[in-house]
């Protein structure tokens, strides 16, 4: 009896629970961070997600509690900011409103909302602290070791130097509440307290140009920092601050550009500790600290690679009672030039661990490790042996034979690791102050045989959250999008770096124009983008003029158009795809100081021809290792990509005034916009024959892509590229400046088969045709296999053009509908070529996961789809009736979520809310 009523109880509540709507608030972040400690914007931005079980969710109000302390926050005393119940369905980037916030101050909160189905409770706590907002806030002098030490090379190829180590121990006396540490360690640092690392990222702070911008970092110490003694322990590394090369003030002989370097190794710290009798102390770096260059890293730089002698190491450096009377006190230093900041973006973390695929012999006795992949970080090692072997790891990220690596490609970089054992059983190691672009390790000095399970692969890059995943049932696009996944992911070191392994390492703004809109679909890389435009704006010179690589550790101030137009498009990339409206607000007056530069300084006849690069990395046929084509037939006029780039620029500009209210400027670019699409066409165009310039796909395809071409021309200039496309055997024939349109161009145009058709080749020159020469990553060269190796990284993001935009907006059909931003509004319209059978497309976007999985059943079409709460989608079904469709088993017409739009004779356009749905489209003709 009794047993039946608990069943029955059970089954009443299961079934409550079933049909109960479920509704809440998730994954709070402010300025895009969960819990960050070091927030310097006085009115941060918060975003909240809406998880519900009812379909078409959308949010009607919201109400944001802030308070002070956790306690108050859960007694609902908002002593901060009470926003009240604000009629709205903004949940992404909402201004925090509230009393205005100090330094150091703690801020939790929390969020609930109101929806058309229900409302939520309140959400969990997240918080966050502000960081240091004025400069009085500093306490710390800049300190280190203001010399050489012995060992160090000072001018060279490789300039490398002993790592140093600054050590201070302080003794707390009351009993602590909270305490935080704001560190800069110029280059790089490692931070520990009482002989633990603090935080987990390596390879920190973020890189900039420290003449202009020095970041530092903010941790909660709280659990590091006891009552009594305790030790903070430092290590500084080059990484970009003592230059890597330095041809006593000349430029670089091979690549002509002068370096910069700012000076040797130095430290900023402050611990702030707050007690629990309200009182406040600080710790940090001064004169009283000590440094000793002679500890176990006795040489490192990020090309070269780390030397790392076990024998030095002094063991309890970092914890308190270690005997430094042979250290020296630190050296005052110099502050950097630069304006200190709180740095907002990820720092970089160990991300993967990877086992190698084979460890084998070679003939000179020595052990190749091969990942199986090519990657970016370094190799732990687990190996015994005497006290003073000296195991040495060489990278590379190809062979020339089994037996043999080729390095040629790494140029003048060393990329190779030392490790000097102490003799004590099994040693663990893995360098702190270098990363390496490798797939293959050769090991030498080993006297037994090592095994794979001495070895690991550490994946080094920044902390940015894969939000995208892509399969088809095409293993092409497959492996490409794989390849694509990690070179984006070996090229984000706080800059969009162009390549992981030579001596180079930089960030070239033409190679970011547009791929970083296509990196926007898999990686979260929106503060890497908006901090690398601030990074650009610093570069600025007064005139106006933008150099081509940022942070311009390379000076290169060319004046032209197509590379610096990135710091043009890449706002509007994260406006488009993370509604961020303050990275263009911001720097809209950089950008029209750099237009307005350009165009007095280099305009004639209403064109601004100024070009440096052209349309870069063309393939080349003239012989197997030439990089580049020199072929004037297959070139395209750098000042029509000039001219047609400025254009572009220009209608984006008129787009960012008018967003802005700014009516005048909106006129004053439209009016010149006007201007040079007439120039442009007077002077490239040839009526007779109907192409632009040379007639190269590329001279076509951009004045088509950017409406500069009369409507009347429109089709004929299409053809002259379908005719080139042929000409080529259906294969990329562009350079980087014309493949940022080429694959959206075939497909808007009326040819996404032949898109299809040019992604999936396996043929020179092509993307499938790196995958047949063993590529695990995408190369700089389409000849990278024969190319010459001055040129040739193997780990290049550049070549993917408008690849990644077209798996996702074309083959997935997950698109943000240019009327709004951010994915409130999706427009789903696939494409859906012949020969392919499916697409498992999943992007997060900031308001939740967008999910299309299609796949073909013969002539019927089976769809599935997720749109988040709060985000509404148009959707194209290929029908031409909506009989012909069903969702769910149910006929169209009868789901009352979803509102027909409009159809023609290919597609039926639907409007649906938020929700999965599964669509069944019967009798599709496909092609069609
Ligand atoms: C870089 C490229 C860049 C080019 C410009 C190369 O060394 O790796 O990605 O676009 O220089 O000249």
């Amino acid at each position: 009896m009794r047993l039946q009523f608990i069943v029955i109880l059970f089954l009443f509540v299961g079934s409550c629970g079933l049909k109960q709507p479920s509704l809440e608030v998730v994954s709070l972040a402010v300025e895009g961070r969960e819990n960050f400690p070091g927030i310097e914007e006085k009115q941060p931005l918060l975003s909240w997600k809406i998880r519900s079980s009812s379909r078409a969710t959308e949010q009607t109000a919201y109400q944001v509690l802030v308070s002070s302390s956790g306690e108050k926050l859960a007694d609902n005393q908002a002593d901060l900011w009470d926003s009240g119940k604000i009629n709205s369905d903004s949940s992404i980037h909402v201004a925090y409103e509230g009393v205005a916030l100090e330094s150091y101050q703690r801020c939790y909160w929390k969020v609930r909302v109101w929806t058309n189905h229900g409302d939520s409770v309140w959400s969990a706590v997240n918080h966050w602290q502000m960081a240091m907002l004025h400069p009085e806030d500093w306490k710390a002098q800049w300190i280190g070791l203001d010399t050489f030490s012995a060992g160090d090379r000072p001018y060279d190829q490789d300039t490398r130097l002993a790592a140093r180590y600054l050590r201070k121990e302080a003794t707390i006396e009351k009993e602590i509440q909270a305490a935080t540490a704001y560190i800069s360690g110029l280059g790089l640092y490692e931070c520990y307290i009482n002989g633990e690392k603090v935080g987990n990222d390596v390879l920190t702070p973020t890189l900039t140009d420290y003449d202009k911008r020095v970041p530092y970092n903010a941790y909660d110490v709280t659990d590091r920092l006891k009552k009594g003694a305790n030790a903070i322990g430092v290590i500084l590394g080059n990484g970009r601050f003592f230059g890597m090369r330095d041809f006593h003030g000349n430029p670089n002989p091979m690549t002509g550009s002068r370096q910069v370097t700012y000076g040797f190794p130095r430290l900023l710290l402050q611990i702030r500790v707050e007690y629990r009798d309200g009182s406040v102390e600080y710790i940090h770096s001064d004169g009283s600290w000590k440094v000793t260059d002679q500890g176990p890293i006795r040489a490192n730089n990020e090309y070269d690679g780390e030397e790392y002698d076990a024998r030095m190491e002094f063991a309890g450096w970092d914890t308190p009672g270690f005997d430094d009377r042979t250290w020296k006190a630190v050296d005052l230093m110099d502050a950097p030039k630069g304006v200190l900041y709180s740095q907002p973006n990820e720092n970089i973390k160990i991300k993967e661990t990877l086992v190698p695929k084979e460890v084998y012999a070679t003939s000179r006795g020595t052990y190749m490790v091969d990942m199986g992949q090519n990657m970016v970080g370094w190799l732990k090692i687990n190996l015994k042996g005497n006290a003073g072997d000296t195991v040495k790891l060489v990278f590379a990220e190809r062979m020339k034979n089994r037996d043999t690596l080729y390095t040629e490609n790494l140029r003048y970089a060393r990329a190779t690791d030392t490790y000097v054992m102490k003799g004590e059983g099994t040693e663990q190691w893995h360098p702190i102050f270098t990363y390496h672009g490798f797939r293959y390790v050769e090991v030498f000095g080993l006297s037994t045989p090592p095994t794979v399970a001495d070895f690991e692969g550490q994946v080094v890059y920044d902390d940015v959250q894969t939000i995208g995943d892509f399969t088809s049932s095409n293993e092409t696009l497959n492996q490409i999008f794989k390849n694509a996944y990690w070179t984006i992911r070996s090229n984000y070191r706080g800059i969009p770096t162009d390549c992981p392994q030579r001596d180079e390492r930089v960030a070239w703004l033409g190679d970011r124009i547009m791929s970083s809109y296509g990196e926007s679909f898999i990686f979260d890389n929106s503060r890497l983008y908006a901090k690398w435009m601030d990074d650009i704006q610093v570069a600025q010179n007064e005139n106006g003029s933008l150099p081509d690589v940022v942070p311009a550790y390379w000076i290169v101030h060319n004046d032209n158009v197509t590379y610096p137009s990135a710091y043009i498009i890449i706002p509007e990339m994260l406006r488009k795809q993370f509604a961020d409206e303050a990275t263009y607000r911001k720097h809209y007056p950089g950008m029209k100081k750099w237009m307005n530069y350009m165009w007095d300084t280099y305009s004639t006849d209403d064109l601004v021809l100024k070009d440096v690069y052209g349309d870069w990395c063309v393939a080349p046929e003239e012989g197997t290792d030439v990089i580049w084509t020199n072929d004037p037939k297959r070139t395209t006029d750098g000042g029509l990509v000039a001219a047609s780039y400025y254009y572009y620029c220009l209608t984006l500009m008129k787009n960012f005034a008018s967003l802005q209210g700014m009516d005048e400027d909106a006129a004053y670019f439209d009016t010149r916009a006007q201007r040079v699409r007439s120039a442009f066409n007077k002077r490239f165009f040839h009526s007779d024959s109907l192409y632009y310039g040379n007639n190269t796909t590329t001279a076509n395809l951009l004045p088509l892509t950017f409406g500069m071409v009369e409507t009347e021309n429109r089709d004929a200039v299409f053809n002259r590229i379908l005719e080139k496309t042929a000409e080529y055997g259906n294969h990329i024939h562009t350079g980087i400046m014309g493949a940022m349109w080429y694959m959206r161009g075939l497909s808007d145009h009326g040819r996404p088969d032949l898109a299809y058709t040019v992604a999936t080749q396996k043929t020179y020159p092509s993307w499938g045709y790196m995958i047949e020469n063993g590529a695990t990553t995408i190369w700089e060269l389409w000849n990278g296999n024969t190319g010459h190796p001055l040129m040739n990284s193997w780990n290049h993001q550049m070549l993917l053009g408008d690849l990644l935009i077209w798996y996702y907006e074309y083959l997935a059909g997950i698109k943000s509908d240019p009327g709004q931003t951010g994915f409130k509004g999706v427009v789903m319209h696939p494409i859906f070529p012949e020969g392919l059978e499916y697409v498992n497309a999943s992007y997060q976007s900031i308001y939740g996961m967008i999910k299309s999985h299609w796949r073909k059943e013969n002539q019927t079409l089976r769809w599935q789809i997720t749109i988040p709460p709060n985000a509404t989608a148009r959707v194209s079904l290929p029908a031409n009736t909506e009989k012909a469709i069903k969702e769910g088993g149910v006929p169209l017409g009868e789901v009352p979520e979803i509102r027909l739009l409009d159809k023609d004779e290919h597609q039926v356009w639907v409007e649906i809310g938020s929700g999965d749905y599964d669509f069944v489209v019967a009798d599709v003709k496909w092609g069609e």
